[in-house]
This record gives structure tokens, C-alpha cells and sequence, in this order.
């Protein structure tokens, strides 16, 4: 991931290194049966992600004081999430794609009925990660992480703003409506990620009520500025096929907005996002470094 900050690249580097061994760990080996189906999962979890949900469980955590080794399993349960969510979205009967983080997709690599459980897999697996006993985190607030994370990816959450998205399709939504549209389909996990990090390091009420208003505002400049690039950015350099939104009659900031109007959007609420960690010392650092490449990001 392109940075200019070296101590934004070297937390980041720190993070993602941890997060990809936890996951590594984790995930069932290639050749325990059945064997296509751990491949397959693998290749959906290490394919080149930014890991931008791990990084702010730990920024959120790092910003309530806690430590690294007590976040790698929430960082772990939102990224395997999150990777399920990108291959049920690539499927034929979602967005159909057929490049994702610069390769195949899983169902081209593999085929549709191994990619639909691959995301069953990944998903289960999450939850099954956050229900594990943990140093430093009591059981109920693991019970309450898993609550949030099941909320946050559910119908209420994710999965309902990909069905917003997929009846919105070829539709002329209403500000409001796309607002809401891309808070449930990106901005409810990214919050939920925040959320996590903060709990497992001990925030108290009021520190994580903040993050929450942050990652609210971040998980939905992230969406914008997703929208953004998929107008702006060429195909390489993406990692997944460009212009696919237009070409779908997709509702997106940039249809609604123009390009400007929507680049716009996602300053203000940078802006808004930054306001809300003005009562946090440095160790709120990294989530104020993460807000800007959330906006400035080139992929
Ligand atoms: C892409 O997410 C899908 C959205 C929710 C907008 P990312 O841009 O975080 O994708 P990876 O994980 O880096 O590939
Ligand atoms: C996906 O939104 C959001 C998810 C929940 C996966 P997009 O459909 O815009 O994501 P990309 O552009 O394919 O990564
Ligand atoms: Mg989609
Ligand atoms: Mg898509
Ligand atoms: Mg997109």
C-alpha cells in the first residue's frame, strides 16, 4: 500500500504482517479434505487485499490503549468476513466479475458452487474465531463482539445493503437512499471493525461511542470513494474490472453527484471523521492516519 507517512507504513506493514500470519493460522490447511475447498478459501483470504478493516481493529484498539496480540483475532474474524462478502459479490448472480485484487475471481478460478461456499466457510469461521477464549478479553464482551459483528454483516448490516444494491440497480435512488444504501453495504463492517478493536483493548463507553461516530463517517467516505475509483482508476492498477458501475447502471455517488460533487463528499466527511478524534492523544494516530488513505487511496 502506497504511503508517504513512514510511520503509517511501518504500523501498516507491522499489522498486515500479523493479520496474514493470524489468518494463515487459522484458516484449515490445504490438505486437510475437502482439499478444493481449503485452496479456495485461501485463495479468497490471500489475494492481495489492503487489509484496511484489520488495520482499523488495531488502530481503534491501539487508540484505547490496548495491545497488538489482543487484536489479531477480531482483525482476523473482519477480514475473513469481509473476503467472504467480495466473493459472494463477485458471483454471477451479484455483480459478476471476473477480476478481483488483480486475479480471477474465486468462481473462475474454482467454479460458482465452490465460491458460494467458500463465503459460507470464510463467514463461519469468523464467528468461530471471535468465540474463542482470548487473554484479556472477558467472555462477555466477546459475546458482545459477536453480537456486533453479526449484526454489522447480516441483514441489517452488509447483506442488507447488497440487497439494496442489487434492487437499486439500473434505479434512480434518492440521495438519502444511496446514503443509506452504502452505510449497510460497506460502512456497517467497517464500523464493526472500530467497534471490535475498541472493545477487545477495554475502551470505556465513552471512548468507543467516539469511534463509533468515526467509523461512521469513514465506512461511508470508503464506499465513496470506492465508487470513485471504479470511474477514475484503470483496470491494473485496481485490481477488478473498471467502469463495471456505469456499465451496470449501478447507483453511486459519482452518478448522482459527478465526479466532483462526489470527491467533495468524501473530503467532508474526512474532515467530519478527523473532528471526532480531536479528544484522543496520539495514540489515535494511526485512525487519523487511516481516515486519509481511506480518501486519498489509488486502489
Ligand atoms: C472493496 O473493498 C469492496 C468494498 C466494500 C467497497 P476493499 O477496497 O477493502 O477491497 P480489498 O480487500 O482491498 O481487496
Ligand atoms: C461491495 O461493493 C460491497 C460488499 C459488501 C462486498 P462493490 O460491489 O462496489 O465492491 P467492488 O467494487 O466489487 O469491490
Ligand atoms: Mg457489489
Ligand atoms: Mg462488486
Ligand atoms: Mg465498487
Amino acid at each position: 500500500m502506497p504511503q508517504t507517512d513512514p510511520d503509517f507504513t511501518t504500523f501498516a506493514n507491522q499489522c498486515i504482517s500479523r493479520v496474514e500470519n493470524a489468518l494463515g493460522a487459522y484458516l484449515p490447511a490445504e490438505t486437510i479434505e475437502p482439499q478444493s475447498l481449503h485452496q479456495a478459501m485461501r485463495y479468497a483470504t490471500f489475494n492481495g487485499g489492503k487489509r484496511v478493516r484489520p488495520l482499523l481493529v488495531y488502530a481503534g484498539g491501539l487508540a484505547c490503549g490496548g495491545k497488538l496480540e489482543t487484536l489479531d483475532a477480531s482483525a482476523c474474524a473482519v477480514e475473513l468476513i469481509h473476503s467472504y462478502s467480495l466473493v459472494h459479490d463477485d458471483l454471477p448472480a451479484m455483480d459478476n466479475d471476473d477480476l478481483r485484487r488483480g486475479k480471477p475471481t474465486c468462481h473462475k478460478a474454482y467454479d460458482e458452487a465452490t465460491a458460494i461456499l467458500v463465503g459460507d466457510a470464510l463467514q463461519s469461521l469468523a464467528f468461530e474465531i471471535l468465540a474463542r477464549p482470548v487473554a484479556d478479553i472477558p467472555p462477555g464482551t466477546r459475546l458482545q463482539m459477536i453480537q456486533i459483528l453479526a449484526n454489522s454483516s447480516g441483514s441489517r448490516g452488509m447483506v442488507g445493503g447488497q440487497a439494496m444494491d442489487i434492487s437499486g440497480t439500473g434505479q434512480e435512488l434518492s440521495l438519502p437512499e444511496l446514503e443509506i444504501m452504502h452505510i449497510h453495504k460497506t460502512g456497517t463492517l467497517i464500523r464493526a471493525s472500530v467497534q471490535l478493536g475498541a472493545l477487545s483493548a477495554g475502551g470505556r463507553p465513552e471512548q468507543v461511542a467516539k469511534l463509533e461516530h468515526y467509523a461512521k463517517t469513514i465506512g461511508l467516505a470508503f464506499q465513496v470513494q470506492d465508487d470513485i475509483l471504479d470511474i477514475t482508476a484503470d483496470t491494473r492498477t485496481l485490481g477488478k474490472t473498471r467502469g463495471k458501475d456505469a456499465a451496470d447502471n449501478k447507483p453511486t455517488y459519482p452518478a448522482l453527484l459527478g465526479l466532483d460533487g462526489a470527491r467533495q463528499k468524501a473530503q467532508e466527511l474526512l474532515e467530519e471523521a478527523l473532528d471526532t478524534l480531536t479528544h484522543f492523544d496520539t495514540s489515535a494516530r494511526h485512525l487519523r492516519q487511516l481516515a486519509g488513505y481511506v480518501v486519498g487511496r489509488t486502489h
